[in-house]
């Protein structure tokens, strides 16, 4: 009697941990059961346009298609102009938006100088300011849910 009650026991207890080990794996491995934040603006294509010209002006620079530089450069200028971009309005988005329009500007002035040199630092300068925005979005985000 006392055998077949102490294997009992040890059947359950090692049912429970069981069970208990695979919820803890289950929420260490994370997601299935934890769905990511919902966000609160949706990417539209035209943000997404943003990296395949900056793409393209790299490849430009690279293989010095002056042409093919000033029309992604002017292209992403133009991006910046569509009403789409303008996700939040606050004096720090605006601001910035102008110093991502006024690298923008720097390589299409560069390309038509014939100035690669001058471009790539454009281009350096325009990849510092997609950082910047984002970094700043993120920040914002943040800031936002925490308030919540
Ligand atoms: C003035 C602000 C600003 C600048 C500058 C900017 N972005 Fe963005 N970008 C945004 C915002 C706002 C979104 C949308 C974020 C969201 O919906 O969560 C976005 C979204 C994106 C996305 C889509 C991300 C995703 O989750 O799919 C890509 C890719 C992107 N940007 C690339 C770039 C690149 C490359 C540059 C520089 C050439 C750049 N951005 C410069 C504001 C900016």
């Amino acid at each position: 009697m006392l055998l077949r009650l102490t294997l009992i026991g040890c059947i359950f207890s090692s049912a429970c941990s069981f069970f208990v080990c695979g919820v803890a794996t289950a929420q260490e491995d994370g997601s299935p059961s934890r769905p990511s934040p919902p966000r609160a603006v949706a990417v539209t294509p035209l943000m997404r346009m943003k990296l395949e010209r900056a793409k393209n002006i790299l490849e430009a620079l690279t293989i010095e298609d002056l042409d093919k530089l000033a029309r992604n450069a002017r292209s992403l200028k133009l991006l910046s102009l569509e009403s789409g971009w303008n996700v939040i309005q606050s004096e720090e988005y605006m601001m910035h938006s102008r110093d991502f329009q006024r690298a923008a500007d720097m390589i299409t002035e560069a390309a038509e100088e014939k100035d690669v040199h001058r471009a790539a630092l454009g281009y350096v300068s325009l990849t510092v300011r997609c950082v910047e925005c984002h970094s700043y979005m993120r920040k914002r985000q943040t800031e936002i849910s925490r308030r919540d």
